[in-house]
């Protein structure tokens, strides 16, 4: 949700910040943009839509001939205003002196924006951000100090940003500040970096100071101050980054999400050597700070959380409240925080993100906080906002994620939330057998993924049948009425085509109006207790013509015929299948989207991290 980058130093800027921001595209890739600090003034280029289209503006340009070496970059998921140059950052003052990045939105930029107008200040954008130029601008005529004209501004706005701020009077320093969105400084030798996340600095340092809200840092090559918001000096301390600087490398496949979805048994299997090792120890987690005493007292679990995450929390209720017996609700974070929710000390509140940085779920978080609830935090960045708000954290470890789709952070998420079941019912010793049960299915499940992937042939053919098809139903029941949600959100990420999921019962209830030959059913099933009730819901698509696609782990002999086509994935008990249902799913949505010539690992309008409410 825009990524922000920030060098000054001995070294070219330009080359710096390009490519700090190109490992920020995740965060959106709607424009793009630099500022350099020149002599007298500041050089701004901007272009609409990715990265590759300011690189090659700035090649135009002869690069070399571009020497600063201070600047700041950004890169673009529109929130006000389309995603056209004159919105594109950074955004400046009307003479051009001050110029600044932001993330985030700023709330109330309508009535300062009117404001501003009222006193005469033109605006160029359709953006919250230019009015933070205007003000900041406006206050530094009068300060004649780019820290305190920041820090004046801020106290006027409402909502969240991480800003860097240059001004042409302040030679080689850049100005930031945050509130409710990312930004972190990267210390070096004689120069130092800004950026919303580590990958865009990792290359040149591993020590970084974190800011808290509305700190507010002045930075230059050999210095770094940095300013509580009652104006005292602040002490923050280095740290050490926890990454090694990445390959980020597609290993030969088309695309990230291809070969993210092929690391999945390697991500169990880590997982796996981590922290289960066979079925009769019991499983120990270091940063779980909940023991025995402390589980009793938990009479009520909440999940929160957002897009696949989300979807890797209902499959959480149902593998909690069966081995735990512990009642455990799901709700996405953006709903959460907007009503009286209700928690108390005896509540654990799992947050599960990826990024661990999504701003519904930093906001419902802090609010579960102040009602003393324990937070646990599943999140695949320990280093994160999310992370450093826990009581308790289990890192995913699935490593870095670049698809904005997300594969294998969700299998290590259920690999995360198994076992956290597990270590509750272990710790409070209760149902021993289908922990013991689990655990098993648990550790044939990196082989079995195997063969799941070995049939990537069979469903490319598939989705190459059904890739003309403009509306999709995916059902199941109970454990798997998940994967029918994440399956379907695979599909609409990635291909546009119009996809839903549907807990199979709730088909006779209204979507099947819909359906005739040319809306598919995508049905998924497993033996066990639902068996049956899925495959009568099969036969009342099949009765209207709806084209019938299993994924199962057994079709019966006299049900064969009413399926167009099925895949088969290996035997697995119904609680442990979601791990392998998925991946056929992702599979399929990956094909599809890769035949129709979309831009799988950047869809539209989608960023991978949400920093915005
Ligand atoms: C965005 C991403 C999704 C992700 C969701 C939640 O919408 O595109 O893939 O599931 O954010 O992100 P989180 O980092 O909190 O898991």
């Amino acid at each position: 949700m825009c990524g922000i980058v920030g060098y000054t130093g001995i070294n070219n800027a330009v080359d710096i910040l390009l490519d700090g921001l190109s490992h920020l595209e995740y965060r959106g890739y709607d424009s793009s943009g630099v500022a350099l600090m020149a002599e007298d003034k500041i050089n701004i280029y901007k272009a609409p839509g990715k990265l590759s289209n300011l690189i090659d503006k700035l090649k135009e340009q002869d690069k070399k001939n571009i020497t600063s070496k201070t600047g700041i970059g950004h890169i673009r998921w529109a929130t006000h205003g389309l995603p056209t140059l004159v919105n594109a950052h950074p955004h400046s003052c009307t003479c051009g002196g001050l110029t600044l990045v932001h993330n985030g939105i700023i709330e109330n930029y309508k009535e300062i924006k009117d404001e501003l107008e009222s006193k005469g200040v033109k605006f160029d954008s359709q953006t919250d951000t230019e009015v933070a130029a205007k003000l900041i601008a406006q206050n530094y005529a009068m300060t004649k100090d780019l820290v305190s004209a920041v820090s004046q501004t801020t106290k006027k706005l409402k909502g969240a940003w991480a800003f860097c701020v240059m001004h042409k009077n302040e030679k080689e320093t850049i100005v930031a500040t945050r509130k409710n969105a990312p930004l972190l400084i990267g210390v070096g030798d004689k120069e130092n970096f800004l950026a919303s996340d580590i990958p865009a600095i990792i290359k040149y340092t591993k020590k970084a100071i974190y800011l808290n809200d509305n700190q507010i840092a002045r930075v230059k090559p050999n210095s770094i101050e940095i300013l509580n918001e009652d104006g005292t000096l602040a002490q923050n301390k280095i740290e050490y980054l926890p990454f090694e600087p990445m390959a980020l490398s597609k290993m030969g496949y088309k695309h990230f999400m291809l070969k993210e979805i092929f690391e999945q048994p390697d991500v169990v299997r880590n997982i796996l050597q981590d922290k289960l090792h066979d079925e009769f120890n019991k499983i120990s987690l270091d940063d779980v700070k909940l023991d025995k005493n402390r589980l009793k007292e938990i009479n009520r679990i909440q999940i929160i959380a957002c897009g696949t995450s989300l979807h890797a929390g209902f499959v959480g209720k149902y593998i909690i409240e069966d081995l735990t017996g512990i009642p455990t609700d799901v709700e996405p974070s953006s709903e959460y925080i907007y009503r009286n929710t209700i928690a108390d000390e005896n509540t654990l509140v799992i947050g599960i993100s990826q990024s661990g940085e999504t701003a519904d779920t930093i906001t419902a978080i802090k609010q579960v906080k102040q009602k003393g609830a324990h937070v646990l935090i599943v999140t695949n960045r320990k280093e994160s906002l999310l992370a450093r708000l826990s009581d308790s954290l289990f890192h995913v470890n699935a490593g870095i994620e670049v698809s904005v789709a997300a594969t294998k952070s969700y299998l290590a998420q259920l690999m995360s939330i198994y076992l956290f079941a597990i270590y509750m019912a272990e710790t409070l010793d209760i149902n021993p057998k289908k922990v013991q049960e689990i655990k098993h299915e648990l550790l044939t499940l990196p082989a079995k993924l195997e063969i799941v992937l070995s049939n990537a042939p069979k469903i490319r053919e598939l989705a190459k049948k059904y890739s003309g098809y403009k509306n999709f139903i995916f059902i199941a029941r109970g454990i798997n009425y998940p994967t029918a949600l994440e399956g379907a959100l695979k599909l609409k990420e990635i291909s546009y085509i119009n996809a839903t999921g549907y807990p199979a019962g709730e088909l006779k209830h209204g979507p099947i109006a819909m359906l005739d030959d040319t809306m598919p059913v995508l049905a998924i099933l497993n033996e066990g207790m639902v068996y049956d009730k899925v495959m009568s819901n099969c036969e009342e698509a099949y009765a209207r013509q709806a084209k019938l696609i299993g994924v199962a782990n057994f079709i019966d002999d006299k049900h064969k015929n009413i399926f167009e086509d099925y895949i088969l994935i290996p035997q697995i008990k119904d609680m442990v299948s979601p791990a392998l249902n998925i991946v056929v799913l992702q599979l399929l949505a990956y094909n599809i989207a890769e035949y129709l010539g979309k831009d799988v690992d950047q869809p539209r309008n989608l960023a991978k991290s949400v920093t915005v409410e």
